[in-house]
């Protein structure tokens, strides 16, 4: 991409047209936008920051083509709009994750396997429930896909909320659900917990029914994180959650994103949950993406 000298001496990305960032297209009349005209290697001003920030907030799931981020690159872009979240989730060796760390169908030995390390993303779920301050967003760089599916879905909360019928939007209104790291991995057939992650990252409530921060919008937070609803008997808990899930999850509010490569998306956690789909040969092709998670705020 070219690129202009500023007084500061820095590089900035060539403008896409008419003082506009980048250029912006919906991908779907639900959420989901693409952006193109930017590239994220290069320095940007706080001016575009902001516009892909209110991007985010108005589409959900951004998403910016073409790129070829280095992890490094995909840091300092993530940075730029908040904490970046460590993980409670370790590596095949039992370390800490780093940052910047890999979601793939490889094995130990980088094969491709259909029983990776963990099942939770096949699972609707939105990322970090089950920490006390959740995530805000997660970045995921496509740099490995394979030839057709290994898509991802997306379903929108708000309009899962929305479409509730009132006695149900009264009937939950003031509910808190238990998300646990535990139950997360029991709930999605995924091995157990290890006492040091239960340490770690210990249950937490939030609303199940949640106000987004910036757009002031109601909407369900739920997912395969929850163990149960503080306020119900335990059994009848757990089967209003799953009950809501389902209706919120229904094919008409959900997205699937096709991937391409240097695909770098980006999505709003805080009202969206999200799976990744078994829909590929995954012992026989590769796929492989950067994720970085920016940290959140408490839910109220
Ligand atoms: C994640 C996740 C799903 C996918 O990275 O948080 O859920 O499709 N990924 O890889
Ligand atoms: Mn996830």
């Amino acid at each position: 991409m070219e690129s202009a000298a500023t007084t500061t001496g820095q590089a900035r990305p060539a403008r896409a047209g008419r003082g506009k960032p980048f250029e912006i297209r919906k991908l779907s009349e639900l959420m989901a936008a693409e952006i193109t005209g930017i590239d994220l290697a290069q320095p940007f001003d706080d001016v575009t920051r902001d516009a892909i920030m209110d991007a985010l907030v108005a589409h959900h799931v951004i998403c910016f083509r073409d790129q070829a981020l280095t992890k490094e690159q995909q840091y300092d872009f993530t940075a730029r709009f908040g904490e970046l979240e460590g993980h409670v989730v370790r590596t095949w060796e039992g370390g800490k994750s780093p940052l910047v760390h890999t979601v793939s169908n490889l094995d130990k030995d980088g094969r491709p396997t259909d029983s990776p390390y963990t099942q939770g993303n096949f699972f609707w779920h939105t990322d970090k429930s089950y920490h006390e301050v959740p995530s805000l967003a997660t970045l995921l760089h496509a740099i490995e896909i394979p030839p057709s599916g290994g898509s991802t879905q997306f379903a929108n909360m708000y309009a899962g909320y929305e479409a509730l019928p009132q006695h149900m939007k009264d009937r939950i209104a003031n509910l808190h659900a238990e998300h646990s790291w535990e139950v997360s991995r029991t709930n999605t057939f995924s091995r157990t917990a290890t006492e040091e992650e239960k340490r770690e990252r210990p249950p937490v409530t939030h609303p199940i029914v949640r106000t987004h921060p910036v757009t002031g919008r109601k909407l369900l937070y739920i997912g395969h994180h929850t163990s149960h609803i503080v306020e119900l008997p335990y059994g009848e808990g757990r089967a209003l959650l799953y009950q809501l899930l389902d209706y919120a999850t229904q094919p008409h509010r959900v997205y699937t994103h096709q991937w391409r490569k240097g695909d770098l998306v980006m999505w709003d956690n805080r009202c969206l949950v999200h799976r990744g789909m078994r829909d590929f040969d995954m012992t026989k092709h590769r796929r492989l993406l950067h994720r970085t998670v920016l940290k959140g705020s408490v839910p109220y």
